[in-house]
């Protein structure tokens, strides 16, 4: 009697799941077309071989002219190189633009969770009273190089109303409006803002160049978070981000793809500004929520998050960003962040799965594993699944939540920050997808990729 009820249970929820119309369904006409082509009678005399070569046929018309409607009508996408920042060992990605003219290159952490891109520099007053600043070594932007760098006044209204963290001080109306810009992990940058010229290649390989791009001038820096990379580059959204400049070229969308995040310089995903090809129509889809008071972070609605097929106790607050929760994507963060409440839920059930494997303590995490035991030759390592709000899920491969930390050791990939507070997800858990952004339609649209098809950077 009992698993009869279960088998109608089961049959119910089936059911649901067919008929409930969600973004990831309705976003994949593609699927549902090939279905009801199958179901047409065979024309007498023709093999099942020819009819699927015809199928085939009517796929590929039908892929190039999704393609067609997809692609903005006048450039190709824009595309950057991006590597991961492991070969000089930050969990950062890095993309690689060009600045100023003539343009000179870069290497920038992509980082959707700023909203001012910029760059190490030295800036020199024209009124001659030295450098603003000149404690960088190596390689900086040198702003008296540029034609095309001009600073911002301090009295323009762009500096007295628009700007992030944009200091009050003007001592003369033209003089530069300056910037004392505060990482949450409590780095800082500061230096003065200008309009600049930004050159990157498209997929057809010819060049192009954005120009009056918002680029920060910086000419010191504290903490450690941008020692490795010459600047940031700004993929939040907010009037005066890159990506509000790209995607008013480009069209209101913006993909990458993160290569494994233990990646040799060499292995190349990218950052793209237009359509995506290598997206599948049926990609998944969760709802990106964008306000303006959540600028410039990417909040996507997650429903919850299970663990070897058990959904997990979480409060849905959690996940609600107008409680105090809710959670982002976001690339310049490396490890995923949870809300105490989800932490413990989450390592909760991962752990207890993973009790017979030896346990190491190494900071910041709390559950490490000796994987050189004979134990963990044995271990069945559970699937993590993050739900969101509809039907999608992400199920990352066990080695984006079980980390590799040193040889023979691996460690829960998760840190908590206390309740109330905002969870993130992180790089690490987006490697080996591609990731679009879709601003105007607010969807974040995912996928797995090798970051390789069909992309320049092969
Ligand atoms: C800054 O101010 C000066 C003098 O008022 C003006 O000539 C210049 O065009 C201004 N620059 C910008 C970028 O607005
Ligand atoms: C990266 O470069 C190294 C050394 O040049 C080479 O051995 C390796 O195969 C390359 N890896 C990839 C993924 O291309
Ligand atoms: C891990 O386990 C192996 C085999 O049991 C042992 O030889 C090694 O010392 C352990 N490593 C650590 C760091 O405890």
């Amino acid at each position: 009697m009992r698993r009869l009820i279960l088998l109608l249970l089961l049959l119910l929820l089936l059911l649901l799941f067919i008929v409930s119309p969600s973004p990831a369904l309705s976003a994949a006409p593609h699927l549902r077309l090939q279905l009801q082509l199958q179901r047409q009678p065979d024309p007498p005399g023709t093999s099942r071989l020819n009819r699927l070569r015809a199928m085939i046929q009517i796929d590929q018309h039908r892929r190039r002219a999704f393609e067609k409607l997809s692609r903005p009508p006048d450039d190709p996408a824009m595309e950057m190189p991006l590597i991961s920042g492991a070969y000089i060992g930050t969990g950062q990605y890095f993309v690689s633009v060009r600045i100023g003219t003539p343009p000179k290159p870069f290497l920038l952490v992509a980082d959707t969770g700023s909203d001012l891109t910029w760059v190490t520099c030295r800036y020199r007053r024209a009124a001659g009273s030295g450098f603003a600043g000149d404690q960088q070594s190596g390689l900086a932007f040198e702003a008296s190089q540029s034609s095309s760098f001009q600073p911002i006044n301090c009295s323009s209204e762009l500096c007295r109303k628009e700007l992030p963290f944009a200091l009050t001080k003007c001592p003369t109306a033209d003089a530069p409006c300056s910037y004392d810009y505060r990482y949450a992990q409590g780095s800082s940058a500061q230096g003065i803002f200008a309009k600049e010229s930004i050159t990157a290649e498209l997929s057809d390989r010819r060049q192009v160049t954005l120009n009056g791009m918002v680029v920060g001038c910086t000419s010191s820096s504290v903490g450690s978070s941008f020692t490795k990379s010459d600047g940031v580059l700004a993929l939040g959204y907010g009037a005066n981000t890159f990506v509000s400049g790209a995607t008013a070229r480009f069209g209101s969308r913006f993909s990458y793809c993160l290569v494994d995040h233990l990646s040799s310089r060499n292995a190349t995903g990218y950052l793209a500004f237009g359509s995506n090809p290598d997206l599948l129509p049926a990609a998944l889809v969760a709802h990106l929520v964008i306000k303006p008071e959540l600028q410039p972070f990417y909040y996507v609605a997650v429903s919850g998050i299970s663990v070897a097929g058990e959904v997990l106790r979480i409060p849905l607050s959690v996940w609600d960003d107008r409680r105090h929760g809710g959670a982002i994507v976001d690339s310049g963060t490396t490890l995923t962040v949870l809300a105490e409440p989800a932490y413990q839920a989450v390592v909760g059930a991962l752990s207890r799965r993973l009790t017979y494997v030896p346990r190491l303590k190494l900071d910041p995490f709390e559950y490490c594993y000796n994987w050189t035991s004979p134990a963990a030759a044995r271990a069945s390592i559970p699937e993590l699944v993050l739900h969101f709000v509809g039907a999608a899920t992400l199920s990352p491969p066990a080695k984006s939540y079980l980390i590799d930390v040193a040889d023979g050791v691996k460690c829960l990939g998760f840190v908590s920050t206390p309740w109330p507070g905002v969870s993130v997800i992180g790089n690490i858990m987006q490697q080996g997808y591609i990731w679009e952004f879709d601003l105007k339609n607010q969807w974040l649209r995912f996928g797995p990729s090798s970051c390789t098809a069909g992309s320049t950077y092969r």
